[in-house]
């Protein structure tokens, strides 16, 4: 059979299935036995299997016999879902702990919890009195989707607590997975036990989870008014007490050395659990600690995960491309033999950048040694010279952007005085196709706009199809004739718009942060949205091009007011920002408005003893106030710690400003 012939096969036989699965899941009317259903799903996955250039997003053997519900009510989590930042060896967990000593600005015994980090999908369950009233899914981590029903249906979640030291009001928190030999009948279906897990858990029809034996383990708390717990040890003992399962292998550890002992040691071990660990998770144990410790955008500052080192295979790569990314960034990418790595097939592999091609001397038709672990991204560790083809040409980096034909750069780094490592389009975005698609991605991405039902895959097919070019085309979509396109219907498309209208009202922080600017991340968004309080105020910053300002807040330096400048210099960006700001109902940021020091600014200057710089300033935020880094008749109040800085006391002084030592601002704060 040609090609063409078995794509035309495979389409039909897909249709079949979604009219099927249509029939059973949306209208609740199956027209076929579940056995005649099942044959047609098998031979779905057999073509698949026989010829894998046929995959298609609505494939069974990627969802649980229909895609998971877009359709669950959302409910904002109490406390926040984050994740965790990994470590790979002993380095990164030395630095782990000496930010920690920075930040509390003293070197102090440490003990850590020590847990497995369980492969599956997490979960949050409120109990209010005992009763579990509501579970749900991370979501983006800020909103989860409400799946009580189906969480009910896991064995190991009580539905009702009658321990009399239960908590009133507590989110109990932990992961939902599946056992490795309960995957074993389900290996056909699914990738991996993760994709079955979240797959089942995420059914409109409750029956259709039960129908898959999940498991789950308790480790956190999200929202809970604590009173007697101290330690993240004794909490998992609460857990059990409580009636939860928790893990057997919980440790309790105090220096790296011994972290590092129990890694290796667990790592051999981890093929005898039932379930997949792809490391361990290190708790600093002390809650109090962790209190003071806080959180960074994505992830606390007392926890790490210890990643397992990767699993590895040898390929041969047919070809290099290069991509484009958001900020311009070239970055070549192998692609190879599909081969399977630790239960998940590869067929593509980064080569990070161009001076990484030179160092390994990486070639079309090499054969290289290629790793894989948990979520990151599958890349080359070394080439096998012996099997190198004599005729092998050196691979030569493009000079010029292979979307754009501009010029590409290697910037020089202004610390190291060195060029960096990646070259660069300078072309600014939107005259770029690749960079404008990418911007676009981004915009749309969980943390930005959050748009719902428009992933990555969608953009790239409403690009070729003319749909949109810029992020406002995404408010102004041509729904006709998406509702025309192969795989969409009424309900996706009804789904698309109200994902889209909902995605209208965005809070400053995360629409600056959409926007994409070079250099902004979700952390420095959050700071000028919070220093420039309103879009409004944003704008005649950008209008009277007054980015040195933001000069002035704690964390904002040049490399981000360079950056500023050179994306509204450039019309595109300008146009753009201009149009969204006029078709989005930006909110000025929520900010604590309950504390003490609201609408108060502060200045630190010198040493201050047994704290450090950002845990003052998180001191000052939680409070309401805000920390400033140039004197000014603005400021409120300079915080004098040792050795100070004697011009900006006399500034102060001369201004007016109240000086305060680190005892009286203490003080103030009780
Ligand atoms: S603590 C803010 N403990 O790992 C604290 N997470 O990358 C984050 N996970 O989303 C959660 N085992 O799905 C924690 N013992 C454990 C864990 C664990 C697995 C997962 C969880 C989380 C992800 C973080």
């Amino acid at each position: 059979m040609k090609d063409s012939e078995i794509k035309k096969l495979y389409k039909n036989k897909l249709n079949e299935l979604n009219k099927h699965n249509k029939n059973y899941f949306d209208k609740n009317s199956p027209t076929i036995s579940d056995k005649e259903y099942d044959k047609i799903k098998r031979e779905v996955i057999d073509l698949e299997k026989k010829y894998t250039f046929l995959k298609s997003q609505y494939s069974p053997s990627s969802s649980l016999g229909y895609p998971p519900s877009k359709n669950f009510v959302k409910s904002n989590h109490r406390v926040k879902m984050l994740s965790l930042s990994n470590a790979f060896n002993k380095d990164d967990l030395i630095i782990f702990e000496k930010k920690i000593f920075n930040y509390l600005n003293q070197k102090i015994e440490l003990e850590y919890s020590v847990e497995p980090k369980i492969d599956g999908i997490s979960a949050s369950l409120t109990y209010k009195d005992g009763i579990l009233l509501i579970g749900t899914s991370r979501g983006d981590g800020a909103t989860g989707e409400v799946i009580t029903e189906n969480l009910k249906t896991i064995k190991d979640i009580p539905h009702e607590i009658t321990d009399k030291d239960f908590p009133k009001d507590i989110d109990i928190r932990g992961e939902v997975f599946i056992k490795k030999s309960d995957f074993e009948s389900l290996k056909s279906n699914f990738a991996n036990p993760r994709n079955a897990a979240s797959g089942s858990l995420r059914q409109k029809n409750a029956e259709q989870t039960k129908k898959i034996p999940l498991n789950f383990v308790a480790y956190t708390f999200g929202f809970f008014k604590n009173k007697n717990i101290k330690k993240q040890s004794e909490f998992l003992g609460a857990l059990k007490k409580w009636g939860f399962k928790v893990s057997d292998n919980n440790k309790v550890f105090k220096t790296i050395n011994d972290l590092e002992i129990f890694h290796k040691k667990f790592e051999k071990d981890r093929f005898d659990l039932e379930y997949d660990v792809d490391g361990l998770v290190y708790k600093i144990n002390s809650l109090e600690l962790q209190n003071r410790l806080g959180f960074t955008a994505n992830s606390p500052r007392w926890a790490i995960a210890h990643k397992f080192s990767a699993d590895s295979a040898y390929s041969q790569i047919t070809d290099i491309n290069i991509q484009v990314g958001r900020t311009g960034a070239l970055t070549p990418v192998a692609r190879i033999k599909p081969i399977n790595i630790g239960g998940v097939v590869v067929s593509n592999a980064t080569l990070h950048n161009e001076d990484e091609i030179i160092r390994k001397d990486i070639r079309v038709g090499d054969t290289v040694k290629i790793e894989r672990a948990g979520d990151v991204i599958p890349h080359v560790i070394l080439v096998d010279l012996n099997k190198r083809d004599k005729k092998a040409k050196k691979f030569v980096f493009p000079k010029k952007c292979p979307s754009c034909g501009s010029e590409t750069i290697k910037e020089l780094n202004r610390f190291t005085k060195k060029h960096d490592a990646v070259r660069r389009c300078i072309n600014e975005g939107y005259d770029c196709e690749k960079i404008a698609i990418e911007k676009i991605k981004h915009f749309i991405s969980k943390e930005a706009m959050n748009i719902d039902g428009l992933g990555k895959k969608v953009v790239e097919n409403f690009w070729d199809l003319n749909l949109i070019r810029f992020p406002q085309d995404i408010y102004n979509l041509n729904y006709k004739k998406i509702l025309n396109l192969e795989g969409w219907g009424d309900l996706s498309v009804s789904n698309l718009k109200y994902s889209i209208e909902k995605s209208k009202k965005v809070s400053l922080d995360r629409f600056l942060y959409g926007i994409g600017i070079r250099h902004i991340g979700l952390e420095n968004a959050k700071l000028i949205a919070e220093y420039a309080k309103s879009i409004k105020n944003f704008m005649s910053y950008v209008n009277k091009k007054k980015f040195s300002e933001f000069l002035n807040i704690d964390g904002i330096g040049d490399t981000q007011v360079k950056s500023l400048n050179k994306f509204f210099n450039n019309k595109l960006n300008y146009s753009v920002f201009k149009k969204l700001s006029s078709l989005l109902n930006i909110s000025d940021l929520k900010l604590n408005k309950n504390g003490k020091f609201l609408n108060d600014t502060f200045m630190f200057t010198g040493k201050l003893l047994g704290i450090s710089r950002a845990e003052a300033k998180s001191l000052v935020e939680k409070n309401s106030g805000s920390v400033v880094s140039s004197v000014n008749k603005k400021l409120k109040y300079l915080i004098v710690g040792e050795k100070p800085t004697n011009r900006k006391v006399k500034q102060a002084k001369e201004l007016g400003i109240k000086i305060l030592s680190q005892k009286e601002w203490l003080d103030l704060l009780d």
